[in-house]
């Protein structure tokens, strides 16, 4: 009876559903090695791609893991934070996405006998910390550093980064074709920061190796009006007008009014339109420059007016396209034609309008500032074009990491193995249980070598066994797996390199999320959140679901949450 009398507390609302205790942390922990399961075949050179469909009807084609993670559209809160984590590592590094996720899963697989067992998370998070700081100071200290070399050998070696690079990618067939490209692109746009002044321009048709580089900008012929056919196609040391202003006459506004009390007048105020547009046209031709582009429209009068006074011109140009040819040519945009001085005009060695499979390309190459590249990509079908795309995004941003920083990393798992070795050593001289959970973050490195074997369908086992014993003996730091026997290999001989920072970002963000996980050890769903993301975000939330019927009578526990 006298829980009758008690008053109730009403803490969440109806329908509320909270999962709480070791059994959420482990339901969080399979939710995560289920999403890298996904992703795990597309580790390395032997890996696989994955086709994804999207609801449009869309399909994509794609070995990266961060695009696979964006893709697959997860819902599950914690798994969310691999996605997370694939992204902050795309957008951070370029590369190592799929590292990253098969770290982060597996330092939680490790984990979870632990969990079970009645471990307290945090004290799994205090040693995962500890051994992913350890590990980090391994990387470095393990980095071998590429400064102080002549730039052809400089070349070579950023050639090497960004073959290793592209090798797992679908065009990983021609990446001694591409990786030189690559470095090339990045070696041309200098100190600059900004990434699109290296310009991919996607062709359909031909094969990948009539991809080629631009050392200045390309982009595709715009619209044009009657009379363009008449201006000349190539020009040699050009002056370049940049503008953003329209060269088109313009219709009289709708519903305007004018009053003339003469009719002779009328004629006058037709001829104020032309005179207008001539004027800007003349001032155009004036200032000496031989190509006029315009972000704006250029019609059909200032065309066939550039035609005959032997200018090229293009309208509508794309803002980003504008942009490179400013940076290239050393011109500055336009809002107005008054006053177009020499300085505000771009120049490059030779302009041309050329036909490159069905369309038709604006080249400037011999760009003085020589600040922009652009990459024109050829291939076959369009989502082989767009993973191209994204191989190469992921090859530019690893050169461009490897100019910055300088250090290198031999590959194919030996760092893993060196780093697991070190902490294992480490671990035994901590006392404590401490001692298991940091071997265990030892043992999850080693997933990457395993990975790596498994997707090549060599015994994984046999290898790491090898591996093992070559990295025991002292000798052997830079041995990995040899892709192409299944034995081992010394990766920094075969030039098999990334750049340490792929790694460091990795086992970072690796340990912070995995340390994320497990220490949350309860969800609370509001029945909105619920309805909104529909059974399937309920099914996937497993763990010990409690019902809002049970939380009215838990007390003054805690806020309302959402
Ligand atoms: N020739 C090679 N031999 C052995 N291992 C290689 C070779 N080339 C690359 N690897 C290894 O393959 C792994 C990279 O694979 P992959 O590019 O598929 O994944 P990722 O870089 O982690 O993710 P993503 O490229 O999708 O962002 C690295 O560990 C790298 O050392
Ligand atoms: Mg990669």
């Amino acid at each position: 009876m006298a829980s009758m009398l008690q008053p109730q507390i009403i803490l969440l609302k109806e329908g509320t559903d909270t999962s709480q205790g070791k059994a959420q942390v482990v339901s969080n922990i399979n939710a995560c090695t289920a999403v890298a399961d996904t992703v795990r075949t597309t580790l390395g050179p032997c890996g696989m791609d994955k086709l994804i469909h999207d609801d449009k009807g869309g399909s994509t084609i794609s070995n990266d893991g961060a695009t696979i993670m964006r893709l697959l559209d997860i819902i599950h809160p914690a798994a969310k934070i691999l996605v997370d984590i694939a992204k902050s590592q795309d957008s951070e590094v370029g590369d190592g996405t799929t590292t990253v996720v098969l770290l982060a899963a597996e330092f939680l697989k490790e984990a979870k006998p632990y969990i079970e067992d009645g471990v307290h998370p945090h004290s799994l998070i205090r040693s995962y910390r500890t051994a992913g700081h350890l590990a980090i100071e391994k990387v470095k200290e393990l980095a071998v550093s590429i400064e102080g070399k002549s730039l052809e050998e400089k070349k070579s070696l950023l050639a090497k980064c960004a073959a290793t690079t592209l090798s797992s990618k679908l065009i990983g067939g021609e990446k001694e074709f591409f990786a030189p490209m690559v470095v090339d692109a990045v070696l041309a746009i200098g100190n600059d920061d900004r990434l699109n002044l290296i310009g991919i321009k996607k062709v359909p048709g031909g094969t990948m190796r009539d991809s080629f580089l631009v050392n200045g900008v390309a982009f595709k012929k715009t619209f044009s009006y009657a009379g363009f056919e008449q201006q000349p196609k190539k020009f040699l040391n050009p002056k370049i007008l940049l503008l953003n202003i329209e060269l088109e006459l313009k219709s009289e506004k709708e519903n305007a009014e004018i009053r003339l009390s003469d009719p002779m007048q009328y004629q006058s105020i037709v001829d104020a339109e032309w005179n207008i547009i001539y004027d800007k046209l003349d001032k155009c031709v004036k200032s000496g420059a031989k190509i006029v582009l315009s972000r704006l429209a250029i019609g059909d009068l200032a065309t066939q007016y550039f035609a005959d006074r032997d200018i090229f011109c293009a309208g509508r140009v794309a803002e980003e396209d504008l942009q490179r040819v400013a940076a290239a040519t050393g011109g500055t945009v336009q809002t107005s034609v008054n006053n177009v001085v020499d300085e505000v005009l771009g120049s490059c060695e030779v302009f041309e309008e050329k036909q490159v499979g069905n369309e038709r390309f604006n080249i400037f190459s011999g760009c003085p500032s020589g600040q922009t590249a652009t990459i024109v990509l050829r291939g076959g079908a369009d989502q082989f074009i767009e993973e191209a795309e994204r191989s190469l995004h992921d090859a530019i941003m690893i050169v461009r990491r490897a100019v910055k920083n300088s250090t290198v990393v031999p590959g194919g798992g030996a760092i893993d193995m060196e780093v697991s070795k070190y902490l294992r050593q480490h671990a035994r001289t901590i006392a404590g249980k401490s001692q298991f959970f940091v071997n265990s973050f030892a043992k999850a490195l080693e997933v990457i070598p395993r990975q790596l074997c498994d997707n090549a369908g060599f015994d994984a086992t046999d290898v790491l066994n090898k591996l093992r014993q070559k990295h025991a003996s002292g000798e052997g730091a830079n041995y990995g797996v040899d892709i192409l026997t299944g034995g081992i290999a010394d990766s920094l001989a075969n030039f098999v390199w990334e750049p340490a920072v792929v790694k460091i970002n990795a086992i970072n963000a690796a340990t912070e999320a995995a340390c994320l996980i497990l220490s949350v050890d309860e969800t609370v769903k509001n029945p909105k959140s619920e309805s909104a993301q529909g059974d399937a975000a309920a099914s996937a939330m497993g763990g010990r679901g409690r019902g809002g019927a049970a939380m009215r009578g838990r007390g003054g526990r805690g806020m309302r949450r959402r």
